[in-house]
């Protein structure tokens, strides 16, 4: 059977980006610079969060980046948080702030994030960021949004003049990636679809890019997708599964085996848009201590 699908892996895509980093690195540290810092605050035990926050740990110790966890009990509370954020704004050795989500119902989101400090806001969360994304200034851009647009660029997708339909519309990846697409420069027509959407074949039938974030597994399969497209699969949904060592086995939220024999590329989970994400997470907090030294 003739496979026609293109695996748009993203392994070789994060490596080239953090193998460029960690030179610019070294040379900025050979002219007398501290090496960047990011500082980590992951709150209770959710294991996928876990699991996130070493990775980000080791990307830092692959980078040479300086690298500061705190890690609270389920029951911290909000104030504990703010306090510890007020320092590390005010600390010099600190370049990139990161509060990993989700966070315990008990302590707002909203009031913990937007109390990093906008220059130290590597994940591009905050309102004066995401505010300045949307406008078209020079910001902190949200990672995975950020590693989606590497990845087309890595394979030579054009988005201009193209249909793009974002399925989802969370604040870390399907609004601002529908603000990026739509910027001068980049020029896709954009479409955000969401839960509510009645017929999201409709929609999705005459796209050329496909970004899928919904955290559902299943949300689209080969029956969505025209000949030619390209779909972005953001979830990371873990599926039990008693035959794997873990007890899971990670899906996105496209079905990625009912294209094969479809003229799709489409990237993996795992291997996918996952890698990007921590590899920009790198790329913003470099930004963060080129521009603190001005
Ligand atoms: N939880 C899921 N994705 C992210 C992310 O990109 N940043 C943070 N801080 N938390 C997350």
């Amino acid at each position: 059977m003739l496979l026609i699908m293109r695996r748009l892996g993203c392994k070789e895509v994060a490596d080239s980006v953090l193998d460029e980093l960690k030179t610019k690195t070294e040379d900025f540290t050979k002219q007398g610079n501290r090496a960047p810092s990011l500082a980590v605050l992951l709150v209770g035990h959710d294991a996928a969060s876990e699991t996130y926050v070493r990775k980000k740990a080791e990307a830092c110790a692959r980078l040479g980046f300086l690298h500061f966890q705190y890690s609270f009990d389920e029951d911290c509370s909000e104030s504990e948080l703010l306090t510890l954020i007020d320092e590390l704004n005010g600390r010099d050795d600190v370049d990139g702030i990161l509060v990993q989500l989700p966070l315990p119902a008990s302590i707002s989101e909203r009031r913990v994030i937007e109390r990093i400090s906008p220059e130290k806001d590597v994940d591009g969360f905050s309102p004066v960021n995401a505010g300045r994304l949307l406008i078209g200034e020079d910001c902190f851009v949200p990672c995975t949004p950020k590693g989606i647009m590497e990845t087309l660029r890595y394979y030579g997708v054009e988005t201009a003049g193209k249909k793009a339909v974002v399925i989802g519309r969370s604040n870390i990846v399907g609004k601002p990636m529908a603000a990026i697409l739509m910027q001068r420069g980049i020029d896709a027509t954009v479409t955000v679809c969401n839960t509510k959407t009645p017929d999201l074949r409709e929609y999705t039938l005459q796209a050329d890019i496909i970004i899928v974030a919904t955290g559902h597994p299943g949300t689209i399969d080969e029956t969505y997708v025209k000949d030619g497209a390209v779909v972005i699969d953001v979830g990371v949904n873990r599926i039990p599964d008693p035959s794997k060592k873990s007890g899971y086995h990670l899906s996105g939220d496209a079905d990625y085996a009912s294209f094969t024999n479809r003229n799709v590329s489409i990237t993996p989970v795992p291997g996918g848009i996952g890698l990007m994400t921590v590899s920009m997470l790198m790329s913003n907090t470099f930004e963060a201590a080129m521009r603190r030294r001005g």
